[in-house]
Parts: C-alpha cells; sequence; structure tokens
C-alpha cells in the first residue's frame, strides 16, 4: 500500500510500495505513464513540425525567418563572399511570393533579402529579381542583414557585476500584496524576446495571467507551488510553436530554446526589482490537457516550465539553495582521446 503523502507537503510525495506486487504495480504505471509521454510529446511534434513542407504560416514564417538568418549569418563573417546562400534566396523569395510579405517575418526576410542583393551587387538569382523588383522601393522595417557593434557600447551596456546580479536572483516562495505593474512585465518580455533562438526562428512565447482568479485556475494545474501560489502576483506558461521546428534533430529544440527564454525571462523579472519562482512542467499526459484545456492554447504549442512572480514581500526568507564547488560544472580544456 502506498501511504498518502501530508496534504500540504512541498515538493513530490516520497513513498515506498509495501510488497512486491504493489512493487511491481507501480513499476508497471511508471513505464506506462513514461512511453504515453514519449508518444504524446511525439505525436504533436510530429502533427506539426515541418518535417516535409511548410503545412502552416506559422511554420512559413519560421522558415523566412530561418532563410533570411542563413543569409545574413553568411554576410556577417570574416570571410563573407558573394554568391552565397543562393538556393535559401530563392526558397525566401518563393515564401514572400507565396503569400508570406503580409507577416512580422515576412517583412524581416524581404529586408534582409534587399540587403543580401545589394551584398552580391544585384547578381542575384531571378526570382529575387522579381519579387523585389516588383514590389518597389519600400521602407525597412528595422535593422536588417547585418548591423555593427561598437566595442565602447557594449562595454557601457555591461558595465555593472553580473555574477552579482544572478548570485542575487533566488526562488521566492512568498511575494508582496501589492500588484505586479504591467510595464514591468512587457520590459522583462521584451528582455526574453533578445533570448538567443535556433535559427533565430523565436519560437516561444508567454501567456501571462495577472488577476488572482485567473493565476488561481492556472496555478491548479500545477503542484509545486500550492504551498505559496495563493501569494503570487502573476503567473506565466512558456510554450514553443512547434510549428517553427523543422526536422527530427530538432524534435527537443522547443525545451532548450524555451529553458533559455524562461531564464531571460526571469532574470529580466529579477532586474524590474521582481520576485520570481520556476514552476516545473514535468507532468503527465493528464495534468498537460487539463492545463492546455483551462488556458485555451493552441494545439501546436508545447507547454515547456511555468514562471511564478510576484512583488517582493518585506520579509525575504528564502532557501539557501547552497552550489556545488565550481570544479563540479566546469572543466577546462579536459584531456581528448
Ligand atoms: C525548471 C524548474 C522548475 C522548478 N519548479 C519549481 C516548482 O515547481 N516549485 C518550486 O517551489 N520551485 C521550483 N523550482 C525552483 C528550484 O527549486 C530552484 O531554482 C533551486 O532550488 C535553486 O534555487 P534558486 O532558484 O533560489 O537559486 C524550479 C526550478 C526550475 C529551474
Amino acid at each position: 500500500m502506498t501511504r498518502p503523502a501530508p496534504k500540504a507537503e512541498a515538493g513530490r510525495a516520497v513513498s515506498t510500495p509495501a510488497g512486491p506486487l504493489a512493487r511491481l504495480w507501480q513499476a508497471l504505471r511508471r513505464e506506462s505513464r513514461f512511453w504515453r509521454g514519449v508518444i504524446y510529446d511525439a505525436r504533436r511534434f510530429r502533427r506539426h513540425a515541418w518535417l516535409h513542407r511548410a503545412r502552416s504560416e506559422a511554420s512559413r514564417d519560421a522558415r523566412m525567418l530561418a532563410d533570411a538568418h542563413f543569409l545574413e549569418y553568411g554576410m556577417a563573417l570574416r570571410a563573407a563572399q558573394p554568391g552565397f546562400g543562393r538556393a535559401r534566396a530563392v526558397r525566401l523569395a518563393g515564401d514572400l511570393q507565396g503569400g508570406g510579405q503580409a507577416t512580422d517575418a515576412g517583412g524581416i526576410g524581404r529586408d534582409t533579402l534587399r540587403v543580401w542583393t545589394d551584398f552580391n551587387a544585384g547578381d542575384v538569382p531571378d526570382a529575387v529579381a522579381h519579387l523585389l523588383g516588383d514590389q518597389g522601393t519600400h521602407e525597412p522595417t528595422g535593422p536588417a542583414g547585418v548591423t555593427h557593434l561598437n566595442p565602447a557600447e557594449i562595454a557601457r551596456d555591461t558595465a555593472f557585476d553580473y555574477l552579482a546580479f544572478a548570485r542575487s536572483r533566488h526562488s521566492l516562495r512568498r511575494f508582496g500584496a501589492d500588484p505586479v505593474p504591467q510595464d514591468k512585465i512587457r520590459r522583462a518580455a521584451e528582455a526574453a524576446q533578445y533570448t538567443p533562438s535556433s535559427c533565430n526562428r523565436q519560437t516561444c512565447h508567454l501567456h501571462v495571467w495577472t488577476e488572482r482568479a485567473l493565476i488561481d485556475r492556472v496555478r491548479a494545474h500545477q503542484a509545486g507551488n500550492r504551498t505559496f501560489g495563493h501569494e503570487l502576483g502573476g503567473i506565466a506558461v512558456i510554450t514553443s510553436d512547434l510549428r517553427h521546428w523543422e526536422h527530427s534533430g530538432e524534435r527537443y529544440q522547443a525545451w532548450i530554446d524555451g529553458g533559455l527564454f524562461a531564464m531571460s525571462f526571469v532574470h529580466a523579472l529579477h532586474a524590474e526589482g521582481l520576485g520570481t519562482c520556476m514552476l516545473n512542467w514535468s507532468v503527465d499526459v493528464a495534468t498537460d490537457k487539463a492545463l492546455r484545456r483551462t488556458i485555451c492554447l493552441d494545439d501546436a504549442h508545447a507547454v515547456i516550465v511555468l514562471v511564478g512572480f510576484g512583488t517582493l514581500a518585506e520579509d525575504l526568507t528564502v532557501c539557501a539553495s547552497t552550489r556545488l564547488p565550481i570544479e563540479t560544472v566546469l572543466s577546462m580544456n579536459p584531456p581528448l582521446a
């Protein structure tokens, strides 16, 4: 028999089944939950990623961003050579011609293609020349192609103690009662947009609730906040759009890009003077489906992680969460085979 955990216990219950049959039953249930989860994730990836062809506007947008990135990448290299990337440029022109001009990604694609055309002194495939010719002149939507950085500006913008900043963030599990100012959330979201993303595809999305009743409905699906979630001033669900992913090798990329994005968001909220706590989404299929129903999440999005946040409480007692020695994470010049 499995003993029930006390109600208010934080985290997962630690339980040991009493007899061999109960242990076998538990092992079988765990195994089946594991495979159900794997198949559930794989099927969603298969439904939405563009393994063979881009079937949605979102996939076409992602492909335009990736192709534009390939072109800017080539132009940014020290050994930049005119003539590279012709096949990508033709595909990008085709996506723009096929309806892609109307989207934000299309604007980036078109501007990049124009810079690439200048880089190639006009010696570009007909499809590209026709596309740009048909469109006449237009104002670029923003910086496109390559941009030149100034080391003095970088030095100015990084003149603070990042280690101290990183050390001063803690997962908070008590929060102030004041509402979280919306502009702070917007600034943090904007900062999170500067997270690196695979081929600049920017697949992540923040779904944020700041009203008490709504926070409670969302957080009810997540076990790790139950001892303190009633104090949160906001909750974010971070998702990645699987339509932005291309091939089987990218089957876990949603979690990688999503994790990076989540960390940027948390650090940005910290920089805004807010407290945060990541809330894991290590859940089984039924829980994932239940949250998705509550927040009306598009089937194409995978939930990566949740972030609880709020204003700072007066009393900031936190877990020390002592770090292991640096040698446990850093091996400098380890021997090679
Ligand atoms: C992906 C992820 C999920 C987490 N989920 C929870 C959670 O559900 N509940 C919670 O109280 N803390 C959660 N945490 C916070 C960790 O316990 C915390 O980051 C760790 O103990 C280190 O402490 P620090 O964040 O204060 O440095 C999570 C952290 C990460 C990175």
